[in-house]
């Protein structure tokens, strides 16, 4: 029998170790990977979100990866993988909601890629803080509109009031005067195509659209409204100053690359950012300040200090106007914080190291503002509505708190987060001068899928 020389010995223990190390410094975090071939943990986690990435940080740690409709996505819940998350180079936005896109909007990855960057720079400068101001007046007045077909007092669900007003004045200012339908029948058809868009919408990003029938339909209905339509809002001038809305200039923008047939697929998309958001934000801020009773009445007073004694007249709103109401921007900031998008997501274009692990490319980066807006550490005693935290952000500066993500991080922020907050902050100013509000029932508690969607998960 030949015996193994000790040189061979030694180069297999230094192969071996090398291998070893080599592992070890490749290792991924904790997976989940569920039973279901493909589906994997999809069942469990589609059913509650939220509650399921919560009870995974505390079983697995702070970075973990859940294996769902053939898609890895690692999940950071602390500091390191956060900063990773928001500052590192091999992260990419675009590339992580391309195929969300593609499912929900029906834009192919190419014509996606080309005009992203093109459309989001136009969407920063045309509704972010240097020209917002000028809507300041469009908004009052589109809002004043819609709250005198409400008439003087009755009862309303809350969720009916805010949809009835914010539905009409984004659509007729960030669209075209009239896009909103004024006919009963047709204004039910329109909530009923919206709402089944809306709530699918998580699942049309995952799933292929063969499989979501309803929803399916939805989203054709409201595809189909765009095309019947864009002819005439290209066409549309606003009759006081001549100025583009916001889809005349993507639309302009869409054309120039020469991809017009793809026009009512950018309105879909532009009427879903606009409103999935911000209707749930006003829903949220006008509960939490009705059931808070001295908010609620700093906030009469303040609004009686500017306007005068509340009634009934159509008063105007300035810029002025709205930095003498500080608590109620720091009230739908704390809203939106109780409330925020259950995720955000990037994609890993090479491999990071996060903690002792090594996220692989590939996978979908994924960080909860939802939770990360309930970490004591950031924001102590984190369940609670207190606008006042909101005191220590220079928003005049236009800075929200350190650790607050509702409208995403970095480079593709939220480019609407501006026009949201002007446009809630005049609809409650408004409906509190106008009505003598209190709340019939106790607010609802927080539903495991998140009320505030983040744009594109
Ligand atoms: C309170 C209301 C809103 C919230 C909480 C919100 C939140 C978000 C979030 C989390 C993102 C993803 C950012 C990221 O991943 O870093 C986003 C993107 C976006 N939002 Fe908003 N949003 C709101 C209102 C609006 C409004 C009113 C508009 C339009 C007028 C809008 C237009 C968009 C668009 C177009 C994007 C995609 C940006 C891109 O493709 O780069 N959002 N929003």
């Amino acid at each position: 029998m030949e015996l193994i020389s000790p040189a061979v010995i030694i180069i297999l223990g230094c192969v071996a170790l090398l291998l070893f190390l080599q592992r070890k410094n490749l290792r991924g975090p904790p997976c989940i990977r569920g039973w279901l071939p493909w589906i994997g943990a999809g069942f469990e986690f589609g059913k509650a979100p939220l509650e399921f990435i919560e009870k995974a940080r505390i079983k697995y740690g702070p970075v973990f990866t859940v294996f769902v409709m053939g898609t890895r996505m690692t999940f950071v819940t602390e500091e390191e993988g956060i900063n990773v998350f928001l500052k590192s180079k091999e992260i990419n936005f675009e590339l992580a909601v391309q195929k969300p896109i593609y499912r929900t909007a029906s834009i192919p990855k190419n014509t996606f890629l080309t005009l992203h960057e093109k459309l989001y720079i136009m969407m920063k400068g045309k509704i972010g803080t240097f020209n917002l101001y000028q809507l300041t007046g469009q908004l009052t007045e589109e809002l004043h509109e819609q709250l005198e077909n409400l008439g003087t007092h009755g009862t309303m669900e809350l969720n009916n009031l805010v949809r009835h007003l914010l539905y009409p004045v984004t659509m007729n200012i960030l669209f075209k005067k009239g896009l909103f339908p004024t006919d009963e029948r047709k204004i039910r058809e329109f909530y009923q195509h919206f709402q089944a868009y809306d709530e699918g919408f998580e699942y049309g990003c995952q799933m292929p659209e063969c499989l979501l029938r309803n929803w399916s339909k939805s989203k054709k209905w409201l595809l189909a409204l765009f095309e019947k339509t864009i002819p005439d809002m290209k066409t549309y001038r606003s009759a006081k100053d001549n100025s583009m809305t916001l889809i005349q200039a993507m639309l302009d923008i869409v054309e120039t690359e020469r991809k017009e047939e793809m026009s009512p697929n950018y309105g879909l998309l532009l009427l879903w950012a606009s409103l999935s958001n911000a209707v749930p934000v006003a829903f949220w801020t006008l509960g939490f300040v009705l059931s808070h009773p001295t908010v609620h009445e700093t906030i009469l007073e303040g609004i009686s200090s500017v306007f005068g004694t509340a009634g009934r007249d159509k008063m105007e709103v300035s810029e002025d106007d709205l930095k003498k109401l500080p608590l109620i921007k720091w009230c739908i900031l704390e809203a939106i914080r109780l409330r925020a998008p259950g995720i955000i997501t990037r994609k890993v274009m090479k491999p990071v190291k996060i903690l002792n692990y090594t996220i692989p490319s590939g996978d979908l980066l994924m960080l909860s503002p939802f939770w990360l807006h309930r970490n004591p550490e950031y924001f102590p005693e984190p369940e609670l509505f207190k606008p006042e935290r909101w005191k220590k952000a220079n928003l005049e500066k236009h800075a929200f708190l350190d650790w607050f993500m509702a409208f995403g991080s970095g480079k593709y922020q939220c480019p609407g987060r501006w026009f949201a907050l002007l446009q809630i902050q005049i609809c409650i100013i408004l409906i509190l001068y106008k009505y003598d509000c209190s709340l019939l029932d106790p607010l609802p508690k927080q539903a495991d899928r998140r009320d505030c969607k983040c744009s594109v998960p």
